[in-house]
């Protein structure tokens, strides 16, 4: 995404039901499924430690909850008592009982809100946090919403994916091997059409067509698939495709039918995810307008700074930032 031209980001309600169904499935943090994970704890606690007793934080698009976690734990070592608050487009609302009690501290979490529109008075927060989220905003509209709902002297901080970072990267490459695998969905069809007639009651012989066409676009796949790492996830998907296609009288047809429905619908939401990643990364013009537009709301602005690990690998962006007044 270039600072230029960028067009709204709409965030449209199927993107939203993916985030839901993925914090839904229990996951922590939303990147490093292919072997670029990283520890972002250190970058958060380092900066959750200058909050003073009785802060109030607001961390923005906060998915499965990464950063409040870490603003609960970093509240408890310190003997402090912070008010956090994590919103996100996603319904979150009822990951709230997966925190557990939250000391003197206390933790909310609110869905359905775009970070667009934030539902919180003007100046209500001594801190504003994002991790990989608000990129995958309005940017401008989230920027001037993070600004304005916090108090002069706030300050904010963000981890932005970066075009160019192993995270996305890494994403991209997932995508396009798993393209090459399954480049269509003939494989779900082709087992969708077997156990709906097999589910009517219709002879065996009546989904033998569907059944060849099944297992050659199942076989097809399998050829494909290579010992690549990124596949992992591909690979899952083709070697359940080829565990029901082998002998598809084994099972009952309308469970077939309905883990088939199943695994497709969570390819698709899968890949939704990972291209919503790579359309958020900001390149460098990208990240100067999102400096700017926090600048315009009212914020002093540290020049965005790439973020990598200890071995170099560009992971992200950072950017901090302090409402003046
Ligand atoms: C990559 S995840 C990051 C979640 C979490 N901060 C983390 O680091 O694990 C991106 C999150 O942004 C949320 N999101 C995307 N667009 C949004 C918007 N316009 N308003 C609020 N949340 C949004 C998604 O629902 C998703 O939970």
């Amino acid at each position: 995404m270039t600072g230029k031209d960028q067009p709204p980001k709409t965030v449209t309600g199927e993107l939203g039901a993916s985030w839901t169904r993925y914090w839904a499935g229990g996951h922590g943090a939303s990147f490093g499924a292919g072997g670029e994970d990283f520890d972002s704890a250190p970058f958060w606690l380092e900066f959750l430690a200058t909050l003073a007793d009785g802060a109030s934080v607001l961390d923005l698009a906060t998915g499965g909850g990464h950063v409040v976690r870490l603003a609960l734990e970093a509240a408890a070592k310190t003997d402090r008592a912070y008010e956090i608050h994590g919103v996100d487009l996603a319904d979150i609302g009822a990951l709230r009982r997966a925190f557990g009690p939250s000391g003197r501290s206390t933790l909310r979490l609110t869905g359905r809100c775009d970070l667009a529109r934030l539902p919180f008075d003007d100046a209500a927060f001594n801190a504003v946090t994002s991790q990989f989220g608000i990129e995958y905003a309005d940017t401008g509209a989230a920027a001037r919403e993070a600004v304005r709902v916090l108090k002069p002297g706030g300050s904010g901080l963000f981890l932005l994916h970066h075009a160019g970072s192993a995270i996305t990267r890494a994403a991209g490459e997932r995508l396009r091997a798993h393209r090459v695998v399954l480049p269509d969905d003939s494989a779900f069809r082709h087992g969708e059409r077997v156990f709906t007639i097999l589910s009517s009651g219709a002879p065996r012989l009546a989904a033998m067509t569907e059944v060849t066409k099944f297992q050659s676009a199942v076989q097809a796949a399998l050829g494909r698939l290579s010992p690549d790492a990124r596949l992992s996830n591909t690979a899952e998907v083709v070697y359940f495709l080829a565990d029901v296609a082998r002998a598809p009288d084994r099972y009952d047809p309308r469970d077939a039918l309905r883990r088939l429905l199943a695994a497709e619908e969570e390819v698709r939401h899968w890949m939704l995810r990972q291209q919503a990643l790579i359309d958020a990364a900001l390149d460098t013009p990208g990240v100067q307008a999102l400096a700017q537009a926090l600048e315009a709301a009212g914020a002093q602005v540290r020049a965005p700074e790439p973020f990598r690990d200890a071995s170099g690998t560009l992971l992200a962006w950072t950017l901090g930032f302090r409402r003046g007044g």
